[in-house]
């Protein structure tokens, strides 16, 4: 069954602007997340607190998250790989923080430079200091339907790592398609995977767009009864360990599906363009969201 209200992670903040070959103002940034929460968001991923040696556009998150002007009612998440990065994100007062591994072996070497057992040794202390220090925290499985070096992957893979961030205490995780190749029933599978180990209102789907699947693929999950899912304004984004991926499926395409659904989301369609517009116009391109260039094209 349907559920009747969606909730909506924007992570173009993070997940979108870590890609991005031009280097972009702390302003700017601090700017996007002002104008998503305007737009009825509640929860933004901000930005990450990895090295700055492999990702340096997420090199200024200490400053973009001191120039938020906060409010109570949205979560602001981060993404930290390790207790380095825990420490110092804590500084910064999230609300919440994402830990992030792999469905896939070679995809966490790549991106994280560790097998999938070290990777949740270095989660399990994050995870004990973000709940004791009252920071909720969530799990971000990458490459649940497929990898970019090892193909097709197995959804059996997909309840072990799971079940790894449950016993360390991950408290909500996100099914990623990471490099978008997913199709609706692949990723219904990869789903079902997931909620072997955790309940409906602990998952949320994370699409890629690569291949065009991923509002399939929400509807497809949303058929299941997940209501929660992580989108990218103006279609920003993708990994930079996985070579060719394109970004999140866009949040204002989301949104106009699941109004025209009479799904509720909070969100106002008009001042999402609005932000999509502005973030596109300082990286020079057109909003990548077909509902977006609908409305600017009415
Ligand atoms: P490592 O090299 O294995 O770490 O990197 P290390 O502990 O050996 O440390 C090496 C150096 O990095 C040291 O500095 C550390 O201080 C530093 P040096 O002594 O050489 O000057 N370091 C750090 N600096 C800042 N923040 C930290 C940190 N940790 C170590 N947290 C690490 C391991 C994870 C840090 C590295 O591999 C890394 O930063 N990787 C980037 C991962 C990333 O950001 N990927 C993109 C986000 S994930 C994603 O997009 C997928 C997702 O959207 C879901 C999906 O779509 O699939 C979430
Ligand atoms: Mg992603």
């Amino acid at each position: 069954t349907l559920p009747s209200r969606v909730k909506l992670v924007d992570v173009g903040p993070r997940d979108g602007l870590q890609n991005e070959k031009q280097a972009l103002s702390a302003e700017l940034k601090i700017g996007l997340v002002h104008r998503l929460q305007d737009a009825g968001l509640k929860h933004i991923e901000v930005t990450s607190f990895v090295s700055p040696k492999w990702v340096p556009q997420m090199g200024d998150n200490a400053e973009v998250m001191a120039g938020l002007q906060r409010r109570d009612d949205v979560r602001y998440a981060v993404l930290t790989p390790n207790l380095k990065g825990y420490e110092a994100a804590v500084l910064s007062r999230p609300d919440e923080v994402v830990v992030f591994g792999a469905a896939s072996e070679a995809f966490s070497q790549k991106n994280i430079n560790c097998s999938i057992a070290e990777s949740i040794e270095r989660f399990a202390p994050v995870v004990s200091a973000a709940l004791a220090a009252g920071i909720a925290v969530r799990g971000a499985i990458s490459c649940t339907v497929g990898c970019p070096y090892e193909g097709d992957i197995a959804p059996e893979r997909v309840t072990l790592v799971a079940r790894l961030m449950k016993d360390i205490g991950v408290q909500h995780i996100g099914v990623a398609d990471t490099i978008g190749v997913g199709t609706p029933r692949k990723v219904q599978r990869a789903m079902e995977a997931a909620l072997q180990v955790y309940a409906l209102d602990e998952v949320s789907g994370h699409f890629h767009d690569t291949y065009g699947q991923a509002l399939a693929n929400t509807l497809a999950t949303l058929e299941m009864g997940v209501w929660q899912y992580d989108t990218s304004v103006a279609g920003l984004g993708g990994c930079p360990y996985a070579k060719g991926a394109t970004g999140n499926v866009a949040t204002e395409d989301v949104v106009y599906m699941l109004h025209g659904m009479g799904i509720e989301t909070g969100i106002d369609l008009d001042r999402l363009i609005d932000a999509g517009v502005y973030i596109s116009q300082a990286l020079g391109r057109q909003p990548n969201s077909r509902a977006a260039t609908a409305v600017l094209n009415k």
